[in-house]
């Protein structure tokens, strides 16, 4: 059995990831959408709300399982049998930092390769920081995120 493992920080999910989710899905046997705990990293929502609005999201695929991670991505893939890594490329920017982490990860356990899917042409502008920009000022967020994620993200905002 073929398992992937597709981590992130999904602060909040778009579409853009459920393209790479959706695409992946189809790679592989099995599907870990692995949400980060980090704690240096300041995100907007907690890992709870994060790991909520990925579940709610890709609930319908049946390969693919949201878990959570405050450890080494290579070592979560020894701990659930993944073999591969999966991850975004959306531009020349994204390459650098990719290219760095993925040598890192295949020095610390040559067991674990990672693999790349090009973004889908109409996501390539699309990152969670930029939704949070836009809904930080108050802009329109339907068009980048599922609607459900919208409902969130607005609610809130509201709030604030
Ligand atoms: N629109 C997209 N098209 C293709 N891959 C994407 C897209 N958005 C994110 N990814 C990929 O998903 C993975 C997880 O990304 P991450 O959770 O950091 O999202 P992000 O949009 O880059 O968020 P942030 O802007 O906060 O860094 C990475 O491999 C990233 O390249
Ligand atoms: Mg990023």
């Amino acid at each position: 059995m073929k398992i992937g493992y597709y981590p992130g920080s999904f602060d909040p999910i778009t579409n853009g990831h459920v393209d790479i989710v959706s695409r992946g899905a189809k790679l592989f046997d099995k599907l870990y959408v692995s949400v980060s705990v980090n704690p240096s990293k300041q995100t907007m929502f907690s890992t709870e709300e994060r790991v909520k609005m990925v579940k709610e999201v890709l609930k319908d695929w049946s390969n693919v399982e949201v878990v959570e991670s405050n450890i080494l991505t290579v070592e979560h893939c020894k701990i659930l049998g993944a073999s591969h890594i999966l991850r975004g490329l959306r531009a020349v920017t994204d390459y650098d930092y990719e290219f760095q982490m993925t040598n890192f990860n295949r020095k610390i356990c040559d067991q674990i390769d990672t693999v790349f899917l090009m973004t889908e042409g109409q996501y390539s502008f699309l990152s969670s920081s930029s939704v949070r920009e836009l809904a930080r000022f108050g802009g329109d967020v339907t068009p980048f995120v599922p609607a459900a994620i919208a409902k969130v993200v607005s609610e809130k905002f509201a709030k604030k």
